[in-house]
């Protein structure tokens, strides 16, 4: 029986605690956001309105990001940002949440029948 606990703990362990050190990213507690460059700005800017999850649980390229703002900026009241700031969220969100491969499991193999 505590053999099962132990091992039930490892593989806790290795689906979670490892990949996490594997990517060798710095987190911050508060927000669960990847701390990088930029990280302050997205900080200050991005948790105004809604939970920082919104942001860590996407993934986009950098027009993607964009789009997400300029859909906020019409539609949900985000205020205009400075060139310089936009330009910084966008560097931070497109290299800490992008859609890298990792995050992706590979396509499905599926073999329809004839
Ligand atoms: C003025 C308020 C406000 C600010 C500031 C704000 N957002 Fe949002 N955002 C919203 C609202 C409102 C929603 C819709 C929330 C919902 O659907 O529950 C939203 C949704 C989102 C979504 C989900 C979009 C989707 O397609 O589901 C993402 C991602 C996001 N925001 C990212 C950001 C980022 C990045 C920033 C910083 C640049 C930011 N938000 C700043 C108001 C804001």
């Amino acid at each position: 029986m505590k053999k099962r606990l132990i091992w039930m703990f490892l593989m806790f362990l290795a689906l979670w605690a490892v990949p996490g050190l594997a990517a060798d990213k710095e987190i911050d507690k508060e927000t669960g956001f990847v701390i990088a460059p930029g990280f302050e700005e997205v900080k200050k800017t991005c948790t105004v309105c809604h939970s920082p999850m919104l942001v860590t649980q996407n993934k986009a390229n950098r027009e993607g990001w964009l789009e997400m703002i300029r859909w906020m900026q019409e539609k949900q009241g985000l205020w205009k940002l400075e060139p310089e700031l936009e330009n910084t969220i966008l560097d931070y969100l497109a290299a800490n949440y992008g859609p890298t491969a990792v995050y992706r499991r590979a396509p499905l193999q599926v073999e329809f029948p004839e």
